[in-house]
């Protein structure tokens, strides 16, 4: 078996290999940018560790693995225009870079080179995974969808977040973990508990994305500071402060938000911190981390074949980019 560093290091060998064309330049130019600036490959990751979980890793595995990456990258670039950010990975976004058609359009190859690479799959397996696969790209989309719906709206409750990062960000990780035990050949019981393992894993995965935005360190995050306070986004931190701020904290920390402060992210970073949110983001985390081991746990192979998976859900709650 392997660490998480040596299948990082297998993948971005034969994924840094040129996805497309070279011309026009002017559209797989943004695609190979955004490709080759890095990103910690947690998803393909995911897939080759579920499948040698079961299996010695295969072509297969590969497949889907670079698929899923590509799928990711499409998701990034379009998110970037959506939530009009202006950095990703330390460099300028594929939209500020390239401009905004550019974008739409170098995503739209991405998602389409990932079908390729389904495509290339066995066919005993294609139609399995080919359904996981469309159906978690939809979720993701409606995701997305309700992330931008509740910029619009004040007042976003616990369960509606929790179900709309479930969307948009858990059911890529849980889908990942599925197709890999799919094709490593494991059972239905192993599946679904990997699945399960990889939603809670993504819940907490995308908190601890919240707390980064927030309090991050700018200059190893590789994001805007303060982006989603600027987006309006309803992330956690700003759900947990608007419920446990007292009336005159809150009505401060909704008028901050309606205004254009040139100090509106440590503005509202102070409330966030008065209220306490950047300690709840931990005890959050690890609610969602704890059901995620047991799931784990409830997967029948022995416990020394599942360190590396313990140590990938470790190192995703306490990331710092
Ligand atoms: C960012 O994902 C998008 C979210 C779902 C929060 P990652 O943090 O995995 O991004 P990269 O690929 O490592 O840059
Ligand atoms: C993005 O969530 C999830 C998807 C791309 C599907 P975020 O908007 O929080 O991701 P970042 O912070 O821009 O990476
Ligand atoms: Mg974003
Ligand atoms: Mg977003
Ligand atoms: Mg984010």
């Amino acid at each position: 078996m392997h660490s998480f560093k040596e299948l990082s290091d297998i993948f971005e060998k034969q994924f840094s290999e040129r996805h497309f064309p070279l011309q026009p330049a002017s559209l797989y130019d943004a695609a190979q940018y955004i490709l080759q600036i890095g990103g910690k490959r947690v998803r393909p990751v995911c897939v080759l560790m579920a499948n040698e979980l079961f299996d010695d890793l295969g072509p297969d595995a590969f497949h889907v693995a670079n698929a899923i990456e590509l799928f990711h990258n499409f998701s990034l670039v379009h998110d970037d225009i959506m939530d009009a950010a202006p950095l990703r990975r330390g460099l300028p976004t594929v939209h500020k870079a390239f401009g905004d058609s550019t974008a739409l359009l170098a995503g739209d190859v991405m998602l389409v080179q990932s079908y390729d690479f389904i495509n290339r799959i066995q066919p005993t397996h294609v139609q399995e995974i080919l359904s996981i696969f469309n159906q978690t790209a939809r979720e993701v989309c409606e995701g997305q969808q309700l992330d931008m719906d509740f910029e619009k709206r004040t007042e976003v409750s616990l369960d509606e977040y929790v179900h709309m990062i479930e969307l948009k960000t858990s059911v890529l990780l849980a889908a990942c973990l599925k197709m890999g035990a799919i094709l490593g050949g494991s059972s239905k019981h192993n599946q679904d508990h990997l699945y399960a393992f990889g939603k809670n894993l993504g819940i907490a995965f995308q908190v601890q994305d919240d707390y980064l935005d927030a309090f991050g360190d700018p200059a190893i995050f590789g994001k805007q500071p303060g982006g989603d306070i600027l987006a309006n986004k309803k992330t956690f931190l700003m759900i947990h402060a608007r419920e446990t701020a007292g009336a005159t904290l809150r009505e401060s920390l909704d008028e901050i938000m309606s205004g254009h402060s040139p100090d509106k992210v440590g503005k509202v970073l102070d409330i966030f911190r008065k209220c306490g949110s950047d300690q709840w983001a931990t005890s959050l985390k690890e609610t969602y981390y704890a059901k995620a081991m047991q799931h784990l746990e409830e997967v029948a192979v022995v416990a020394s074949r599942k360190k590396e998976l313990e140590m990938l859900a470790r190192f995703l709650l306490q990331r710092d980019r």
